[in-house]
């Protein structure tokens, strides 16, 4: 059992020993390091993104949270509007509206886990100046009825693509339907360089008002970036060696004194900003997301792949699967049962470790939630789907045979 290969949805689930091998470059090799903060990658991965989603602007930055942020100031969006957003989110999509002045108001979740549609209506009121949509765990929210709605009602739309790079709702690329999207090219998400994001649009006017605002915005220090690259072998290394017990010890360590990042720090948690971003984009993890993206087929179809598995193979009656949309590319596979905590012990004990998002309806479960503008049971189905959910790995480190080993496990529970 103790040499049992170990499965894991989150800690770094894309990378490869490849990815840790380009980011050494920059670690190791002193003549990388004047390409570390600036340097021609930004504009490659701009151009390349340009060209991928087919619209007129893209501008990178830091993160999507930062995205976000720059996003609704661009479009002057602040203090005595409303921004809807949907429970089942991520709290630093909160701070982010939050720091732009404006309250954030939540809708329910229907069963493909974004805005339920009726609950949408009910909550606009003549203050919402824009709509978040995010595609949870990149299954698509319904687009038709959402732009129709922001259409009569003069709203922004905002497309949250964190969870959902490339995929597409009847023909078109979600990111391409709003007024503006955000990316994330975070280390859990579709692909990833550790930190980095970008807003896209194919309006001019807005995405000069945000290149303003990020031209303005300090580059990435030094410190971060190199976390941010020693985040590539400590995990590559810790991974591989979490079974003989000294893996859990380098990550342990390596958190412990800084020597990689964090996705949350713990002042996000309780709704503050941290004072080292927004920031620009590092060149360096601009170039190492290419890297990434030149397998973006092989890496997105083995998702669909592995989903695939879970669709056809799980049969416990204990569990619900996901309702997936036509085109939907799970980042995660979201399943649902009565007793999660019960399930995510089961399969630790089979050196399985599944995924945690959103066990809260604003997750992670350590935030503060007095901070955050929620009123408890304004959405009672995220929050249900919160207490119940269970997430499982897609992502390109889990092989064919690795899925039947989790499917087993769950039909076991
Ligand atoms: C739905 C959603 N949107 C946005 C973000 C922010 O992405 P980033 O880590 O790039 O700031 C996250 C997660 O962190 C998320 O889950």
């Amino acid at each position: 059992m103790i040499f049992k290969k170990y499965l894991f949805t989150g800690f770094a689930p894309n990378l490869r020993f490849k990815d840790m091998l380009y980011a050494m470059k920059y670690l190791f090799l002193p003549w990388f390091y004047k390409r570390l903060v600036n340097g021609k990658s930004i504009k490659v991965l701009e151009n390349w993104l340009v060209n991928f989603f087919g619209v007129k602007n893209v501008i990178t930055i830091d993160s999507a949270r930062s995205a976000l942020l720059v996003g609704l100031r661009a479009s002057n969006i602040g203090v005595g509007d409303e921004v809807i957003v949907q429970g089942f989110t991520c709290i630093v999509v909160i701070n982010a509206i939050k720091q732009s002045g404006a309250k954030p108001i939540y809708v329910d979740i229907d069963q493909t886990l974004n805005l339920d549609i009726p609950d949408l209506n009910k909550k606009i009121t003549n203050k919402t100046k824009a709509i978040i949509v995010q595609h949870t765990f990149g299954n698509p929210a319904n687009m038709g009825d959402i732009l129709e709605i922001c259409n009569q009602k003069n709203i922004k739309l905002i497309e949250d693509c964190a969870h959902a790079f490339g995929v597409e709702y009847e023909g078109k690329k979600l990111g391409t339907i709003g007024d503006m999207a955000i990316l994330s090219f975070g280390s859990d998400k579709c692909i990833s360089c550790v930190r980095g994001g970008a807003l896209i649009t194919n309006n001019d006017e807005l995405a000069k008002k945000a290149k303003d605002i990020i031209d303005k915005l300090p580059n990435p220090d030094k410190i971060h970036i190199v976390q941010n690259l020693m985040h590539y072998i400590v995990f590559f290394k810790g991974k591989i060696l979490y079974s003989i017990f000294l893996g859990k010890i380098i990550l342990a360590i390596s958190k412990k004194l800084h020597i990689t990042g964090r996705v949350i720090y713990d002042a996000e948690k309780k709704g503050q900003a941290i004072n080292f971003y927004p920031a620009k984009m590092a060149n360096c993890l601009a170039d190492l997301l290419l890297v990434q993206l030149n397998d973006l087929d092989t890496i997105t179809k083995h998702r669909k792949t592995i989903s695939q598995i879970y669709t056809d193979n799980i049969n416990n009656n204990k569990i619900i699967k996901p309702l997936l949309i036509d085109g939907s590319i799970p980042l995660r596979y979201n399943i649902l049962t009565k007793d999660p905590d019960r399930l995510i012990d089961m399969a630790k004990k089979q050196n399985i470790i599944l995924g945690n998002w959103y066990r809260g309806v604003v997750a992670p479960l350590d935030i503060d939630m007095t901070n955050i503008d929620y009123v408890l049971g304004s959405c009672p189905i995220a929050e249900d789907f919160a207490n119940r959910s269970v997430n499982l790995p897609t992502n390109i480190n889990i092989n064919k045979s690795d899925a039947m080993r989790i499917v087993e496990v769950i039909n076991q529970y």
